[in-house]
């Protein structure tokens, strides 16, 4: 089986895995945050060089104040309780996001727990918070267009690799795998412009079921693909 060496995925379906068993949509929040444990080990067995999650989006800023609040409040408990771990297992953490509408908690937290764990070296594991693809996209076209008037970059200087690098995920290869649980197949704004030739497998799983067999067996139908970027094959 071919590992892909970035995977990435859209976390769906802790609403709906709640609401099946009469509990409140925040429980859900909670089960998916053990699942995010237990892939992150997965990938790290698996030998995945790079781990992407989609944890909230900026369209997640228009759920009811309440759900908001207390997905900020897990994720903040989720940072403090699995740091020593990360730090342990030799987990790299990263976010991508535009982190200025996060809680300042939140905020304070997340840059504790990247550079406490920035030395480590076997998996790179990017949280995609308050993140949107079409936001990351015009955010980096704002920092190159204040390159242009600041006089230090031509307009002809803007190559696919300069865009890519004013992007949040600068210096990270782009998805091989993308894995979306919870049954619906469509991209809902992650990873726009880093997904033109990733890979895309959609399991109706929902995230707190999602365990190191599903995993598997995208890793799996991800093997049985044929990529050609525009080729043909060999
Ligand atoms: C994904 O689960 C987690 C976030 C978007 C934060 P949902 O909360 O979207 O769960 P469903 O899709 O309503 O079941
Ligand atoms: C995508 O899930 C965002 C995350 C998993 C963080 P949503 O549940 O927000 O997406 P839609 O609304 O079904 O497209
Ligand atoms: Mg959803």
């Amino acid at each position: 089986m071919e590992i892909p060496r970035h995977i990435a995925i859209i976390m769906d379906g802790n609403g709906r895995w709640a609401q099946r068993r009469l509990l409140p949509r925040a429980a859900g929040h909670r089960e998916g945050a053990k699942t995010v444990r237990r892939i992150v080990e997965a990938c790290c067995r698996l030998g995945v060089g790079w781990l992407t999650l989609y944890a909230f989006s900026t369209e997640n800023w228009k759920r009811p104040q309440a759900e908001v609040d207390a997905l900020m409040a897990l994720l903040s408990r989720f940072l403090v309780a699995e740091t020593p771990d990360m730090i342990a297992n030799g987990i790299c953490l990263r976010v991508i996001g535009d982190q200025e509408r996060l809680p300042a908690g939140v905020c304070r937290n997340l840059k504790e727990s990247c550079e406490a764990t920035a030395g480590g070296k076997s998996l790179i594991l990017t949280l995609a918070l308050s993140y949107g693809g079409r936001d990351e996209i015009v955010r980096a076209a704002r920092k190159l267009a204040a390159e242009v008037q600041a006089g230090r970059l031509a307009p002809d200087g803007i190559s696919e690799a300069v865009f890519a690098e004013a992007l949040d995920s600068a210096a990270c290869p782009d998805p091989d795998l993308l894995i979306r649980t919870g049954g619906e197949q469509r991209i809902s704004n992650f990873l726009l412009w880093q997904m033109a030739y990733g890979e895309m497998v959609f399991t109706t799983t929902l995230w707190p079921d999602f365990d190191e067999m599903d995993l598997r067996a995208a890793c799996e139908e991800f093997s049985r693909r044929s990529r050609r970027f525009g080729r043909i094959s060999a």
